[in-house]
């Protein structure tokens, strides 16, 4: 992603999402909402500007595409119209063309960023929050998110964003999206520290299920970075090594699938959920 909220969390100052996280206690109890945060939340693996940063960042953007691409193909859902939420300034862009998408679209808060997504090569790319979005009844085919949810803080404003998506998707669409996990990061259920929010596997199920009408048809882990405890300087010290060595993300991820086996859904430090709009013959 670049903007790696559990990362963030830890490692105070160095925040991948743009702004200074110190580690201020977690809370369920904070009014701020994505809005405070626009100018922070931003950055991606496109934007990390130390050398050490591109590569984590490298490694940490392939694991979520590979992720992606598995479940894209595991939904059987014919390449059409993609709505990219929270664009950011375009990172997914040369993913979503790949996977030949006839129209990518994207809706992204801050402006400068939508106006730089638009001028990367999306078909359109709309200035406005997820939760309220200029496009037709099931017009979109797949919807993708990745990074966004986790810094939509306020859980009515989270299902809000899912209601739309929902409504924007055709009968048969899918939203493929990730969140941050709380257990990964020594917190437990929902939390907000500063920017990010964290959730657990069941109240993220629960946040779906009662929130709206997508129907939950799978869950992979992204990566296992933390697993619950701060990495030591030693552990740090070898995974910039790692990083540092030319097939050095590949090996990173080679050791998320290891783990995957080893360490349940909870641990992995975001999970990926697929959620299907069923089709009027279903509901
Ligand atoms: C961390 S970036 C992730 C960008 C991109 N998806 C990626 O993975 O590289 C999160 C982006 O989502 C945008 N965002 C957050 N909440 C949003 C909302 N409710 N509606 C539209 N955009 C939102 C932010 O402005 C930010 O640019």
């Amino acid at each position: 992603m670049g903007a790696n909220p559990g990362e963030d969390a830890k490692r105070a100052p160095a925040s991948r999402c743009g702004g200074r996280i110190d580690r201020a206690p977690a809370t369920t109890a904070t009014a701020r909402t994505h809005r405070d945060y626009l100018e922070g939340i931003g950055n991606t693996a496109a934007t990390a500007d130390s050398w050490r940063e591109k590569r984590w960042n490298r490694y940490y953007l392939q694991t979520c595409q590979y992720v992606v691409a598995q479940m894209l193909r595991g939904s059987g859902v014919a390449a059409g119209t993609v709505l990219d939420v929270g664009t950011s300034h375009g990172n997914w862009l040369p993913f979503l063309r790949r996977k030949r998408f006839k129209r990518v679209l994207g809706v992204e808060l801050h402006p400068v960023r939508a106006a730089v997504a638009q001028r990367a090569g999306y078909n359109a790319v709309y200035n406005c929050d997820a939760a309220a979005m200029p496009l037709a009844d099931g017009s979109v085919d797949v919807a993708m998110a990745n990074d966004v949810l986790v810094h939509v803080l306020q859980l009515a404003d989270k299902v809000a964003v899912l209601r739309e998506v929902e409504r924007v998707l055709r009968p048969g669409g899918v939203f493929i999206f990730n969140h941050a996990m709380s257990p990964a990061f020594g917190l437990s259920g929902y939390q907000v520290i500063d920017h990010c929010s964290f959730v657990d596997l069941d109240g993220l199920l629960r946040l779906v299920l009662t929130g709206c009408g997508l129907r939950v048809v799978d869950i992979k882990p992204t990566y296992y970075a933390f697993t619950a405890r701060r990495p030591t300087r030693v552990a740090e010290v070898i995974r910039n090594l790692v990083l540092s060595m030319p097939f050095g993300p590949y090996l990173r991820f080679l050791r998320d699938g290891v783990h995957a086996r080893r360490l349940g859904l909870q641990q992995s430090d975001s999970v990926y959920l697929l959620a299907l709009k069923a089709g009027d013959e279903v509901r």
